[in-house]
């Protein structure tokens, strides 16, 4: 299909422009021991931004940063420059989660994004620490939007998108999810279909909530659109979640980049585990189906690429 042809280029185009932005906001691997005088063999803070960049390079969708750009397309946003960190620094908060989220305390995974996870590859230690540096160095960056700014106007929207950026990613958004998919593996618990909406709806939804939402607020986009990308958000991101859930399943290794059965082995309370196979591809589709009227109501059209994603992302297979 021609269109089909055309989605998946533009895709693929973005997407390698994603890769070089975050490029540009990669920690440097050299220079750190040289300032500390007679110490030059202590290679430490080395190791922590090799750690840091050896994750957040090794491949990966870019999906955020991707929804973030055409969420700012779609409000016809023209401060590319003040986007940019942006783009970077979700990707850097989404690579910190998954770097925790594989440690042997946590999922215990040794494979990500088709590599060995961090932890396997520099140690449990610098892997931590390679999570906290991502995270801060994701605020660093996107603090780095303050030197495009124009106007007055420009900075009110940067405040605006860090604020919805750090409090999606927080207790109240992928760390609070984080901690209750943790917390319940395993348990008898009372209330499971409120549970493990909340750990869908924080875990995963609250960051692609974060991409929709700072791609709209740094176009300049009315509070109504951009409470309209957050509900969009959360419907792509709990399908996205049911998906994920389904391919920890059906998937394979090597499609994946990641091993699958594990949610099974660590008795997690999954979308599968909890309504079965038929009812998780019920409402994944149901759900997409709802994130494609709002979007079409937000004014994307048919043969936008946001559009394509939302509905391709249903079947994807990694
Ligand atoms: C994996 O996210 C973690 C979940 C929220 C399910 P992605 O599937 O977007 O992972 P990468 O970035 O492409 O590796
Ligand atoms: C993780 O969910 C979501 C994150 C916030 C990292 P999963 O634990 O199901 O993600 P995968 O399957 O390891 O990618
Ligand atoms: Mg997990
Ligand atoms: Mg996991
Ligand atoms: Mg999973």
């Amino acid at each position: 299909m021609a269109d089909e042809e055309r989605f998946v280029r533009e895709q693929e185009r973005l997407t390698g422009r994603i890769e070089e932005i975050l490029k540009r906001f990669l920690p440097p691997e050299e220079g750190i021991a040289d300032t500390m005088p007679g110490q030059e063999d202590i290679r430490m803070p080395l190791i922590v931004a090799e750690a840091m960049n050896y994750s957040l390079m090794s491949g990966g969708k870019r999906l955020r940063p991707l929804f973030m750009q055409l969420s700012f397309d779609l409000f016809n946003g023209s401060n590319h420059e003040m986007l940019h960190p942006f783009l970077a620094a979700i990707e850097m908060i989404h690579t910190y989660s998954l770097i925790h989220d594989d440690l042997p305390a946590m999922d215990n995974d040794t494979l990500r994004r088709g590599k060995k996870t961090c932890h396997v590859a520099y140690g449990e230690a610098m892997a931590i620490l390679a999570g906290d540096g991502l995270l801060n160095r994701a605020y660093e960056t996107a603090l780095l939007a303050s030197e495009a700014c124009q106007d007055p106007q420009d900075m009110v929207r940067l405040v605006l998108a860090l604020r919805v950026l750090s409090t999606k990613a927080g207790l109240r958004g992928m760390v609070g999810g984080q901690a209750l998919d943790v917390a319940s593996e395993g348990k008898l618990i009372a209330d499971r279909e409120e549970t493990l909406y909340f750990i869908h709806e924080n875990k995963t939804a609250a960051l692609i909530e974060a991409a929709l939402m700072c791609g709209a607020i740094l176009a300049g986009a009315r509070v109504e659109a951009v409470d309209m990308m957050e509900r969009i958000g959360s419907r792509i991101g709990r399908a996205f979640q049911i998906r994920d859930d389904i391919l920890d399943v059906t998937g394979k290794k090597e499609t994946l980049g990641k091993s699958p059965g594990k949610d099974a082995a660590h008795k997690k309370l999954t979308y599968v585990s909890l309504y079965g196979m038929k009812r998780a591809e019920e409402d994944l589709k149901k759900l997409t189906e709802e994130a494609l009227a709002d979007l079409e109501a937000v004014g994307a059209r048919e043969d936008d690429l946001i559009v394509y994603l939302t509905s391709r992302l249903a079947g994807r297979m990694n």
